[in-house]
């Protein structure tokens, strides 16, 4: 099932999400319908990663399907991971700057600083545990879509001029004027 995605304005996405619980049994059984769910809302939407607040969801799980950069890396077209509890415990100190955007503020490309490399500990979803060392293109991701979790947007890494620069844009996703090819739930309908 495709879900709305949720936009700029919308409280879940400045939340600190919830870790899950992956002991419970009614949280295993909700995850087994979620899971795929959130794949086809993120290949629908065209995008590789999503995480749950996007979703209106305020719990720490992220997926990444980077299969549509198998063009650019063929090691990509398996590349789907799902991302529990998700903890980035390593950073490098090394940092590059990569465009981004984000399926939650369409219209909004701009170039972030983050570290080149990243440690990150989660569960997948068959709930084991993963210790793994991202760099380049995977890394992105995860801080990004991370990021969303403790309710952190990339716009927020802009220098205060870039920020200046889009806020005309923020202010018309703010009114509801939300132009994506994929559903969305803004705070307002324009
Ligand atoms: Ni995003």
């Amino acid at each position: 099932m495709i879900l709305p995605i949720y936009t700029y304005g919308q409280p879940v996405l400045r939340k600190e999400a919830e870790p899950l619980d992956t002991t419970s049994a009614e949280v295993r059984q909700k995850l087994e319908q979620l899971i795929p769910d959130m794949f086809e809302t993120l290949a629908h939407a065209d995008g590789v990663g999503l995480a749950a607040p996007q979703i209106g969801l305020d719990i720490r799980m992220v997926i990444v399907d980077l299969s549509p950069c198998a063009e650019e890396d063929p090691a990509f077209a398996d590349y789907k991971k799902v991302y529990i509890n998700p903890d980035i415990y390593e950073e490098s100190e090394e940092e590059c700057s990569m465009g981004e955007g984000c399926l939650s503020l369409p219209g909004i490309h701009e170039s972030v600083k983050r570290p080149v490399s990243v440690k990150v500990r989660y569960l997948d979803e068959r709930f084991q545990e993963h210790d793994e060392e991202l760099t380049g293109f995977p890394a992105r991701v995860i801080q990004h879509e991370c990021d969303h979790l403790d309710g952190t947007m990339f716009i927020d890494h802009l220098s205060s001029l870039r920020k200046q620069m889009i806020r005309g844009k923020l202010t018309s996703l703010l009114k509801g004027k939300v132009h994506a090819d994929y559903k969305t739930k803004s705070v307002r309908k324009p």
